[in-house]
């Protein structure tokens, strides 16, 4: 209803909440679209301390508004009975309540706009990594907040140059939160040798305790620079599995750290109790 979005690989297409929109996946030559989809119950936004108080980016922000891409012009459609699907709060099975409406006419019939509240993207190419001599925190990795959780992204990027440094993250229990993180590109170092792959999805509740694949530490030493690509979903409340996360587990990743397996006729690898 903003008008046309074009996307490319590497885009994080932000639609503003009740925003009627279609996704139109271009198929030219083959090509196939594989999204990552981030469903809140609120808007997502720049993180707040990247923000002046005038709403503008600041200079140590990892992005500005030049990398953020909105429509152009506004995008009309002649069409009668259309159907519009309305996600709205509730309860509903799954978190999902929503209503099948016809419209008497397209609701892509917007002439124009104006206002600060519409769809963007901005590529992950264009995120500046923040680097430092000794390792930092998961924060500098972040690229949008929304309530209760915030998005990062690990991107290639030049690793902590003090002599003594160890580049890969050290171990960790996420006190605060439920960790989800998407492997897009690259080779994640941290986890080398776990079975990660591009397209893996990790999920490190909190209270687990995780961190480097027991070589990836000295294999990372006087490392100068990593070529990873991930995004990372931390929620500050504890997330549920759903039927498609619990049917694609791979039972063997959560003893990648001990190097053994569950005794036979043991307990479960896993439980969603
Ligand atoms: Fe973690």
């Amino acid at each position: 209803m903003f008008g046309e979005l074009s996307y490319r690989t590497g885009d994080y297409v932000v639609v503003p909440r009740a925003t009627t929109h279609r996704w139109l996946p271009d198929t030219s030559d083959g090509a196939v679209s594989r999204l990552y989809v981030i469903e809140a119950n609120s808007h997502i936004s720049p993180p707040k301390r990247y923000l002046s108080r005038f709403g503008q980016f600041l200079e140590h922000a990892p992005y500005c508004e030049r990398d953020l891409y909105g429509p152009d012009e506004p995008l009309l459609v002649e069409g009668d009975d259309v159907e519009v699907l309305v996600r709205h709060r509730g309860n509903g099975p799954g978190g999902i309540v929503g209503t099948r409406m016809t419209y008497a006419t397209h609701p892509f019939d917007v002439v124009g706009w104006d206002g600060c509240l519409y769809p963007y993207t901005f590529n992950i190419e264009d995120f500046e990594p923040i680097t430092g001599r000794v390792h930092q925190p998961p924060p500098v990795h972040q690229v949008f907040e929304g309530h209760n959780f915030v998005v990062c992204n690990f991107v290639p990027r030049k690793v902590d140059y003090h002599p003594l440094s160890v580049p890969v993250p050290y171990y960790h229990s996420n006190v605060d939160s439920d960790e989800v993180m998407f492997y897009v590109g690259g080779d994640y170092e941290a986890r080398k040798g776990s079975g990660i792959n591009i397209g893996s999805i990790s999920l490190h509740p909190g209270g687990y305790a995780h961190g480097p694949q027991p070589s990836a530490i000295e294999a990372s030493l006087g490392a100068e620079y990593f070529d990873e690509l991930a995004v990372m979903v931390d929620t500050f409340r504890p997330l549920d599995l759903g039927e498609a996360g619990l049917a694609a587990e791979d039972p063997a990743y959560a003893w990648t750290w001990a190097g053994r397996g569950p005794e036979e006729g043991g307990p479960a690898v896993f439980s969603n109790s």
